[in-house]
């Protein structure tokens, strides 16, 4: 029987020309030169082109990390959350509101009641909303405001009007932080209302969210210092974009694989309709990044690594994958061809700080993490006690019972409907977040000292990487001791 001779390029000179697709497990940094001290390590950075974090840390859009109390957590450490999209898109906008109404310097959408109403309707608004005080508004105007110490022995049928403080001390639009704090210490009150030159409500100012930027002095805030929020669309959803583009700073495209031409013109679309920052991905490819510039103009960052993740199978079952590490260093070396400054988000397959250093130094500005996250208080997954030790659930977005709520279906191509690409299961319990994400702080702190380098840039620079063979990757985990956890295994 004749072979007939393969088209184009053949499997032979295929194989030949083939690179090694490193993962996390196959490769050291090795240590550096340094004039630097972990504890003076400076990791802001990045995380779009228009916004920055104070530690480079995100979770990932996913239902059992990220809703609204994950990602205000996030943002108090200095991270980002991403919300997920497996719900419907009221659903979606409600987590963002609740995530931009947890702190500001200016609270603008501002609960108020007006001076006919009763006590008992005021009492009953701070109670529904945990609020202590009421601006009194007839239309816009300010006329008074309502503090829960006026009314705490009041006759509730009492008009708000025979209750109310009419001499209210206010500030105008252009207050700094610092006069603000003054002016609620001089006077002793609670709450500051924000009026323009006629006297009308613009927004209010109170004493408990200017102690929370106390509490939380690194957190990620946007200019009206409100928490930093994103939010995970599907670019054929350009309602949901629409709808959550009036209340996120950045919008990510959910997608296990970006670099598809229809996935692509939607995004276009996307794009024209929204003001937010749009980070788009996944992709793990040089060829990604080349065709999606020459498509996208406004790309604000590229979310990076397809098949890493721990819940991912998509590699186990289709076989095609770019392991977050190689797809990092392929995608930021085409950025750098093409003198773009884009920044990367490394995302998946992130175990300990050590990886998210490695992330980092091969070209990302941030990492997303799943699996990390998902073992916190503030993940929506469910607690569960297992041989007395504490558990919560995490799970793909491409796991059966995460694909059963159909909202993110879209993420994987339409074969992979019929099949799975993701599992679930049961991370270790962890705690708060704040934890978490300050060990991995001081991990990567300890990581870039050893690299020599002061700050992300320059670990870009700085860092030299080997590989490590099988017995190397032995050596470099505790060996010849007994520890702790496998001496109770065995005694059982
Ligand atoms: P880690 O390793 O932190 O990874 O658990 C989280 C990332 O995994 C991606 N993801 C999936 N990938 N099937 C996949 O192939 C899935 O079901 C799935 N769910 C999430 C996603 O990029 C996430 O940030």
């Amino acid at each position: 029987m004749t072979r007939r001779k393969p088209r184009g390029i053949s499997f032979g000179d295929k194989l030949r020309s083939m690179e090694a697709a490193i993962t996390f497990q196959d490769i050291i940094m090795l240590p550096g030169l340094s004039e630097v001290e972990p504890a003076s390590v400076d990791i802001r950075t990045r995380v779009s082109k228009r916004h920055r974090l104070n530690v480079p840390f995100v979770s990932s859009p996913m239902d059992t990390v990220t809703e609204s109390e994950m990602a205000i957590a996030m943002a108090r450490e200095g991270g980002l959350g991403v919300l997920h999209r497996n719900c419907p898109i009221e659903e979606e906008v409600e987590m963002a509101k609740k995530v931009k109404r947890a702190e500001a310097l200016i609270i603008r959408d501002v609960v108020t009641v007006n001076p006919e109403q009763t006590v008992g309707e005021a009492l009953e608004l701070m109670r529904a909303n945990n609020i202590s005080g009421l601006p009194v508004v007839e239309g816009e105007k300010l006329v008074g405001i309502l503090t829960g110490r006026d009314v705490r022995f009041a006759d509730t049928s009492l008009k708000v009007k025979a209750l109310m403080t009419k001499e209210v001390i206010v500030a105008d639009e252009g207050i700094t932080l610092e006069k603000a704090k003054d002016i609620l210490q001089e006077h002793r009150i609670e709450k500051l209302p924000i009026v323009d030159k006629s006297g009308r409500l613009r927004g209010l100012i109170t004493f408990k969210d200017i102690s929370l930027r106390g509490k939380y002095p690194n957190a990620a805030r946007d200019e009206e210092g409100q928490l930093l929020c994103a939010a995970a669309i599907s670019p054929f959803d350009l309602e949901r974009a629409k709808r959550l583009d009036r209340h996120v700073d950045i919008l990510v495209t959910d997608v296990a694989h970006f670099h598809n031409r229809g996935v692509i013109e939607a995004t276009k679309k996307v794009m024209k309709e929204v003001s937010a920052d749009v980070v788009v991905g996944n992709i793990g490819t040089a060829e990604a990044v080349e065709d999606i510039l020459s498509s996208l103009e406004d790309v604000a960052g590229f979310r990076v690594g397809v098949g890493s993740g721990s819940i991912c199978i998509t590699t186990e079952v289709t076989k095609a994958g770019a392991p977050t590490l190689y797809a990092v260093a392929k995608v930021a070396d085409a950025l750098q061809e093409h003198r773009a400054d884009i920044p990367i988000i490394a995302d998946g397959g992130i175990r300990n700080p050590g990886d998210a250093a490695v992330a980092l130094a091969a070209g990302a500005s941030a990492i997303m993490a799943g699996n990390l996250f998902a073992r916190c208080k503030e993940a929506p997954g469910t607690l569960m006690a297992i041989g007395g030790r504490y558990y919560k659930q995490y799970r793909g977005m491409g796991s059966p019972s995460a694909m059963a709520k159909r909202y993110s279906l879209d993420r994987y191509s339409v074969p992979s409907k019929e099949i799975s690409e993701g599992v679930e299961g049961w991370v270790p319990y962890k705690g708060e977040v704040s934890t978490v994400v300050r060990e991995l702080a001081a991990g990567l702190r300890a990581s870039m000292g050893y690299a020599g380098a002061r700050n992300i840039r320059e670990l870009w620079e700085k860092a030299r990487f080997a590989m490590l063979t099988p017995a190397g990757t032995e050596e470099t985990k505790p060996h010849d001791i007994l520890l702790p956890s496998e001496s109770a295994e065995r005694m059982k």
